[in-house]
């Protein structure tokens, strides 16, 4: 190979600017620019080569062209890729890039149950209505059968407010934060004569802390039903109708003798365990059996409270909590997962 001079420098510029020029393609370009600046077998690579070979004199005049000749050709070839890449006129939509999936969001696991809950009781003629969270002691207790000092008082820690509130609330009574939503039948009944047939979704408080299975706040539905002529026997098919859309077909209602001030007979709600059918698993701890809330026959001091006639009407109510029938249908080991709103929690639910 002839030594590089400062001429060969020039005329392999010409001669690459001109090989470009003549390039149909992209490809035939870089085919051009591998010629001439390649690692292997190009111009350049033969010129640096050509360093080692030449008398050592020259060796430095030698680098010194070939670098030239390097840095002409790699300034060339990015100006020639600059005015090659394609350019989107402003404001352009390229119809070939992937689209950008908007987020859709979904309810809330508890709005989904809630939902479900009341799509379920109002098919059976239960008309949803809701109350106040911020309730006084007479709604919430007296006219529950639960007069001060009386100890039922005492199953529900209850969160008393400073201010008292407006309205219906006797003068004496002290304002609190519902700890159950049967306050709400008082509510209803005032202001409604019989037949009545209601379910009360809602938020109730209680002073508990925040674990594994508690929840200072948490969801309850209520029922309601009152009329003439009803019976235990009404009571238990409406809860073994709602049990089977809810759970499962084959579900069984099981009452449990229990007390609430508010009703009498009272129970607590069982439902045979639809997982083992009965038979004991890990989901009824071995009994086969899964308490839902507490039902009951009015009481009919409770009727006396609201003006009704406790000789001619009876009723049946229930408290279910939405929570728990959460945990229950979804499998959820926390309760508190409920509430944080941690999206790789929430994003698991079906809509
Ligand atoms: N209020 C009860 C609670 O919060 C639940 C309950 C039990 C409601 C019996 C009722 C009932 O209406 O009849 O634990």
């Amino acid at each position: 190979m002839m030594l590089p001079d400062a001429s060969s420098v020039q005329s392999e510029i010409a001669r690459f600017e001109a090989e470009l020029a003549q390039s149909a393609s992209l490809r035939e370009a870089q085919a051009v620019r591998d010629r001439f600046l390649g690692r292997k077998n190009s111009v350049v690579s033969a010129w640096m080569q050509a360093i080692g070979s030449a008398p050592p004199e020259q060796k430095r005049e030698i680098g010194r062209f070939a670098n030239e000749l390097k840095q002409a050709i790699e300034s060339r070839w990015e100006q020639y890729q600059a005015a090659a890449a394609p350019v989107a006129p402003a404001g352009s939509v390229d119809v070939t890039l992937p689209g950008r999936e908007p987020l859709v969001g979904h309810r809330h696991p508890l709005t989904i149950v809630r939902t479900q809950l009341e799509e379920i009781f109002t098919r059976m003629g239960f008309a949803a209505v809701e109350g106040p969270e911020v309730e006084d002691e007479w709604h919430c207790f007296d006219a529950l059968n639960m007069p001060a000092e009386h100890p039922a008082r005492d199953m529900q820690d209850t969160l008393y407010l400073a201010s008292p509130i407006a309205g219906d609330s006797p003068a004496d009574a002290r304002t609190l934060l519902r700890t159950h939503t049967s306050a709400m039948q008082i509510r209803y009944m005032q202001a409604h004569k019989p037949p009545i047939r209601i379910i009360v979704p809602g938020r109730v408080y209680r002073r508990d802390d925040l674990d594994l299975t508690h929840s200072p706040a948490f969801g309850q539905i209520e029922g309601l039903a009152v009329g003439e002529g009803l019976s235990l026997a009404d009571l238990k098919g409406t809860l073994l109708a709602f049990a089977r859309q809810m759970f499962s077909p084959t579900v069984r209602v099981r009452f449990r003798p229990s007390f609430f001030p508010y009703t009498e007979p009272s129970a607590e709600i069982d439902l045979s365990c639809w997982q083992c059918d009965g038979a004991g698993c890990s989901m009824c701890k071995k009994t086969g059996w899964i308490e839902i809330g507490g039902c009951g026959m009015v009481h009919p001091a409770v009727f006396e409270a609201v003006g009704y006639d406790p000789e001619r009407y009876t009723g049946f109510a229930w408290g279910i909590g939405i929570e728990r029938i959460a945990i229950l249908r979804y499998r959820v080991e926390d309760i508190r997962l409920f509430y944080e709103n941690d999206l790789r929690f929430l994003e698991q639910f079906p809509y």
